[in-house]
């Protein structure tokens, strides 16, 4: 039989020093002389290696020459206090059976310091690596988390669909789901496509959002949030953008936005308090390597009080500074980034909460302030980000809500589901929406989106 195996993230907290342990693993370096070999293994369990040692005389020659960088071995040996430098404990081997092996000439994590941009190209591999071990145990960590957070304030965890009939945002960035032959399309008298012969029997589509499902769930268990992948078909190549992405909304009955602002901030806060507690190692070697201000903006976050104020105000702040943005400010615009990172980051020093946007910039669903001008909208802007998350209150009110999605010529038939729910005990409820992407690249210290999500999506990449 063979032996139990222990990981190395259990096996370097023991101190069972003289007892028999197994490990299995990927080799990380191998060295040797003539009478030793040292060999580093790497199991992804924890982002250090054990030490294996391996006496010339116990191995035959041919093993020990198939044991290179990125091969994978069981070891099983004896646990005995290191002597070297650099680790507590190391393994004198009894046993090394070799998996599989890694050929030196093409292997291509021979050398350490790959680009980024390099381990995108093998993203297949590069959850092999240091960096993307750290960001992997980093986004599990952060999902745990998050479930936590929700599961413990009494939310219920709703799964909503991915494939949709309807467009939560609005904003006609959706992919085409289909079965028809898109060689041969079926079309009605006036040439437009038929749908009805596709699949669903009507034009569907990938989903921006869960929002829409998330409030049917809300007004009926109160508090909800989904966590899935979203979907958009927005050609836009920059680091904060994912064609597919993954998004946390929780949804709220009887929530105003102030008390949504409140939970947005809390919610954050566990999440960074969370990563700090739980991924000290992860986050030393990300802030070592990648951004020397990692942990100290993590505990700035934490420490502060997010300033919270208006579209209108954040406008007047922009028009005030002098700054010359390469996107034009005036109210009624839609902010970018580099105006959400000036009050971040320049003016404030601090997370910022906007609320009440113009509705022209908003979507429909959002509850109308009595100005008429504005919606109870809220972005959480973050520093290195911007956006992080996007909410609102939601319009309650099924006269006001279908005066605006007529305004805006959204077709009432694929919502019917959504208005009845103002029209049958409707209540005032709140909900937002975190990229989790977004969080991630922020608690890493990453500076591109598509080093935090394993396989990214964007225009014109779809590998692995
Ligand atoms: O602001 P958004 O579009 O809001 C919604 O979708 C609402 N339905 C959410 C809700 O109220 N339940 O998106 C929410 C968040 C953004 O703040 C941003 O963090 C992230 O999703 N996001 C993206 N992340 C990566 N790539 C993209 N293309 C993203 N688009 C939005
Ligand atoms: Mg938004």
């Amino acid at each position: 039989m063979e032996p139990q195996r222990t990981k190395i993230k259990e096996l370097l907290k023991s101190d069972s020093f003289g007892s028999k342990v197994t490990v299995k693993g990927w080799v990380r370096t191998h060295r040797g002389s003539k009478q030793v070999h040292f060999i580093a293994v790497n199991d992804g369990s924890i982002i250090h290696n054990v030490q294996v040692v391996a006496d010339s005389d116990l191995f035959d020659e041919e093993t020990l020459q198939h044991i290179t960088t990125g091969s994978s071995i069981r070891v099983t040996g004896t646990l005995v206090e290191s002597m070297g430098k650099g680790q507590r404990m190391e393994i004198q081997a009894q046993e090394i059976e070799l998996y599989g092996t890694a050929d030196t000439e093409t292997y291509p994590l021979q050398k350490k310091g790959h680009s980024l941009e390099f381990l995108r190209e093998i993203a297949h591999l590069r959850p092999r690596t240091n960096t993307f071990g750290a960001i992997l145990r980093l986004r599990h960590a952060m999902a745990y988390a998050m479930h936590t957070f929700f599961n413990e304030k009494g939310f219920y965890y709703l799964h909503t669909p991915i494939i949709t009939g309807s467009d939560c945002e609005g904003a006609g960035q959706m992919f085409r789901v289909t079965t028809l032959d898109l060689n041969n399309l079926p079309r009605k008298d006036n040439g437009a496509i038929d749908y009805t012969e596709d699949f669903f029997g009507t034009e569907t589509n990938l989903t921006v959002s869960g929002q829409l499902e998330g409030e049917l769930g809300a007004l009926a268990l109160s508090e909800i949030y989904t966590f899935g992948p979203t979907f958009r078909a927005e050609n836009s190549n920059t680091p904060r953008h994912l064609a597919e992405f993954w998004m946390v909304e929780p949804e709220m009955a009887f929530y105003d936005l102030s008390d949504t602002m409140n939970l947005a901030e809390e919610f954050i806060k566990f999440l960074i308090t969370y990563a700090l507690e739980h991924c000290r190692d992860e986050l030393e070697f990300l802030n070592k390597m990648y951004d020397k201000e990692l942990i100290v903006r993590l505990q700035s976050v934490i420490a502060a009080d997010f300033e919270r104020l208006s579209y209108t105000q954040a406008i007047d702040i922009l028009k005030e500074s002098g700054r010359a943005f390469e996107f034009p400010v005036g109210w009624g615009h839609d902010l970018q980034a580099e105006h959400e990172r000036f009050l971040v980051e320049e003016h404030f020093k601090r997370p910022v909460i906007l609320i009440d946007y113009p509705q022209e910039i908003k979507p429909f669903y959002m509850k109308r302030n009595d100005d008429g001008k504005t919606v109870r909208a809220m972005d959480v802007l973050f520093p290195k980000i911007g956006e992080i998350i996007g909410g609102s209150q939601r319009e309650e009110s099924y006269e006001k809500l279908t005066d605006r999605i007529a305004a805006m010529e959204i077709p009432a038939k694929d919502i019917w589901w959504y208005l009845e729910t103002r029209k049958f005990g409707t209540v005032p409820h709140s909900g937002f929406g975190l990229g989790f992407e977004r969080l991630m690249v922020f608690v890493s210290g990453m500076s591109n989106i598509r080093d935090v999500i394993p396989f990214p999506r964007t225009p014109g990449n779809a590998s692995f």
